[in-house]
């Protein structure tokens, strides 16, 4: 089975980018990138650094930059103004694809089976479906780091970033069929690192791992300042890690999640309907806890990987 990121990097986006193309584990046909955390031109080229950082042969598709109905979002404030903690990373040396990210996945999908990775706003998604027909038949499932379980916001009261960056794009992925895997904020709130896991990090004497642990710094100070004691927060390496390795999810529950495109206060709403008492089926599994061991071995074993 074949694998494409769809990512906005993003400090947490890295990680997962760092840990599904180190693990080795997965068959990765390409990134491609989207507005999110930071503009277009950001997320593009911190996807092609951190490549190059790995020294990995993984191509770069440029994708949407914009929703597909609303304005644009950002969470530069979590993520520093250039996507990587401030860091001023290089100029990458290699360019972007001239295929648009939106044709590679829709033609990877009438390839290959394919899986998809989902780590930003869900737009180049929906719109490869929007584009072509069949595509839900064609991929496989989307493991994705997306919305809430209990309606505990990050970006509105009720709203988790990734689906209230672009609600509609995210409507038409939850409708689409396409079989989902979605790591919730709650949980991911739950499996943050510790000042142990963060030390390690620090250590890492590895090209990437070093780029890592200076844009991190960022993050965990902000993190920090939230939740009171040294954590880091790594929201997307969770669903990097199920993709790899489903084991990680140590609690999962079935349901029928609709995304609120309207509503006054509850726009970008996941609404997880677990009882289904009108017949509806399942399109998600979501993960309710996850093993934070297993997957900060992940990530440390990735950024040391040579
Ligand atoms: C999600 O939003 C972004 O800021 C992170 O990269 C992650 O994908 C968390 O809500
Ligand atoms: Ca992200």
């Amino acid at each position: 089975m074949k694998w494409i990121i769809d990512t906005d990097p993003g400090i947490d986006d890295a990680s997962a980018i760092i840990t599904a193309v180190n693990s080795g584990a997965l068959d990765i046909l390409g990134i491609t990138t989207v507005h999110g955390n930071v503009g277009l031109n950001h997320t593009t080229r911190n996807a092609l650094k951190l490549v190059e950082l790995m020294g990995a042969d993984v191509p770069v598709y440029q994708g949407a930059s914009r929703p597909i109905l609303q304005k644009r979002e950002h969470a530069a404030e979590y993520h520093g103004e250039d996507g990587f903690g401030n860091t001023s990373l290089a100029e990458p040396e290699t360019k972007p694809q001239a295929q648009h990210a939106v044709d590679f996945i829709i033609e990877a999908a009438n390839k290959h089976e394919l899986s998809l990775l989902t780590l930003g706003p869900l737009t180049n998604v929906a719109l490869a479906i929007a584009m072509d027909r069949g595509l839900e038949k064609q991929i496989k499932q989307i493991v994705m780091m997306a919305g809430t379980s209990r309606a505990r916001g990050n970006t509105s009261p009720l709203a988790e970033f990734n689906i209230f960056a672009d609600p509609e794009a995210a409507a038409v992925v939850f409708e689409s069929g396409i079989p989902i895997i979605m790591v919730p904020w709650e949980t991911c709130l739950d499996t943050v690192f510790g000042p142990e896991t963060i030390a390690q990090i620090r250590n890492s004497s590895t090209q990437v791992g070093k780029a890592f642990a200076q844009a991190m710094e960022y993050s965990v100070e902000r993190t920090t300042a939230y939740l009171g004691t040294e954590v880091l927060l790594l929201c997307d390496l969770l669903a990097a890690c199920a993709a790899i390795d489903p084991s990680v999810i140590t609690e999962q529950v079935e349901a029928r999640v609709t995304v609120e495109t309207g509503g006054r206060f509850s726009r970008g709403l996941t609404v997880i309907d677990e009882r289904m008492d009108d017949g509806s089926k399942p399109n998600a599994s979501i993960a309710l806890a996850c093993d934070r061991a297993k997957i900060a071995k992940m990530f440390l074993d990735a950024i040391n990987a040579k």
